[in-house]
């Protein structure tokens, strides 16, 4: 009886899933979803298949350091870079998890539509309301945009129409990754991309999740032209923020007996609670993730393939045992990164937002 109970409840969950998790039956969020039911995606579904395309490696043409430093240009705006850091400063300083969740704006947005702030639209040239933080991966999740809007406010004032708001979220996921590395982490960060006018939230089904297994990381992460090499490095980040129980809770019995059982308290059977996905360095962007996948700290499915897989175990070894390594190979992909996809050229489909959440009218 009890079981039967069991399996109805499986059941109708599965159904409460269904509409969310597989919009139009068309596509799927299979990475973003427990491995309960295969019910869940139907075979076929966009990610359930693997992309197939493999992008070019990111040229990022058109951007330039010190873009805003030109006195020639009609970009000129010498303190842009200063007054996005005084805001990321003041967040940090305030909650160092802000620190991560720009961090992961920025992945979040150069990963759908290019590295053109898309991920920060509420209000679309096409007037839809399922943008991109409306989608699985995001909705309530992504913090930071009250950063972003401040920095954004600052810089009207100081220049106004001059600085684009795709160019913010890169320099401030540049400076929280500084800030919460105390200083180890210096990534070059170009400027020059203009936002974009458009935003869907079908869309962030491009990424991958934390069911994901290392064949499907590795293909998200070639669509957008980053190397396996780079989903290893970038999934560092992983040192720093929180997430969800409902994703890791189904994963206790194969990390560390005395972190499971932690987590398991704190979530207390809350798929909503969150917890540090650190243990050990919660508020410190630094190479502990990797000494966690070998411990088996990690929170995800996805964060503990790197230390089975083959392909990435080498790598995993290294940064967690070599000082210094990680840290310049995170500096070099979070640049590559903020080159996907840019758009730096005006036009019906690319501006300067007065306001990040909303294109010009
Ligand atoms: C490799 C594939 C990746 C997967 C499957 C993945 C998945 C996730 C998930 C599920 C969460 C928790 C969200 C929640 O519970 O609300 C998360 C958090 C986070 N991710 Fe990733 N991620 C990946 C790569 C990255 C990359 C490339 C970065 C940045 C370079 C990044 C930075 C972060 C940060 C900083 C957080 C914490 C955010 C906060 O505390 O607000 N992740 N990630
Ligand atoms: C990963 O998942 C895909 C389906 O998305 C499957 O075809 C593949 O066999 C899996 N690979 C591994 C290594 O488990
Ligand atoms: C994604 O959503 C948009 C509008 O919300 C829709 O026009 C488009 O057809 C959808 N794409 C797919 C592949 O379903
Ligand atoms: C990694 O390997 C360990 C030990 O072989 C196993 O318990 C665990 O399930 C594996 N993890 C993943 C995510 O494949």
């Amino acid at each position: 009886m009890a079981r039967r109970l069991a399996a109805l409840i499986v059941l109708v969950a599965s159904f409460l899933a269904g509409p969310a998790a597989c919009q139009g039956a068309s596509i799927c969020f299979s990475g973003w979803l427990r491995p309960l039911n295969p019910l869940l995606c139907p075979r076929g579904s966009r990610m359930n298949r693997l992309p197939r395309q493999r992008g070019a490696s990111p040229s990022g043409f058109g951007l330039s350091y010190g873009y805003y430093n030109n006195r020639r240009s009609s970009s000129y705006c010498p303190r842009a870079e200063a007054i996005v850091r005084d805001a990321v400063r003041k967040a940090v300083a305030a909650n160092p998890g802000v620190g991560a969740g720009l961090i992961r704006l920025f992945f979040h947005d150069c990963f759908v539509r290019g590295c053109d702030a898309s991920v920060l639209l509420t209000a679309t040239n096409s007037g839809n309301a399922d943008v991109e933080r409306e989608g699985p991966p995001n909705k309530n999740s992504l913090r930071g945009f009250e950063v972003i809007d401040a920095a954004k406010s600052a810089l009207e004032s100081a220049c106004p129409r001059t600085v684009s708001c795709a160019d913010i979220v890169a320099f401030a996921a540049r400076d929280a990754s500084f800030f919460l590395s105390r200083g180890r982490i210096n990534v070059r960060a170009p400027g020059g991309r203009l936002d974009g006018r458009e935003s869907f939230a079908n869309e962030t089904d491009q990424l991958p999740g934390p069911f994901s297994n290392v064949t499907e990381l590795q293909a998200s992460f070639a669509a957008k032209g980053l190397s396996s090499d780079d989903m290893v490095t970038l999934s560092g980040a992983h040192t720093v923020g929180r997430a969800r129980c409902l994703f890791f809770s189904s994963r206790f019995a194969e990390m560390d007996p005395a972190l499971a059982a932690k987590l398991r308290a704190q979530c207390n059977g809350d798929d909503n609670t969150f917890a540090n996905q650190d243990d050990v360095t919660p508020d410190v962007l630094d190479r502990q993730y990797y000494r966690n996948v070998v411990d088996r700290k990690v929170l995800f499915g996805s964060d503990a393939v790197l230390g089975n897989a083959t392909e990435t175990v080498a790598q995993v070894r290294e940064n967690a045992n070599r000082v210094g390594a990680w840290e310049r190979k995170f500096e070099l992909a979070m640049e590559k990164m903020g080159r996907i996809e840019v758009k730096t050229r005006a036009g019906r489909d690319a501006e300067i937002r007065k306001v990040c959440s909303v294109v010009n009218s």
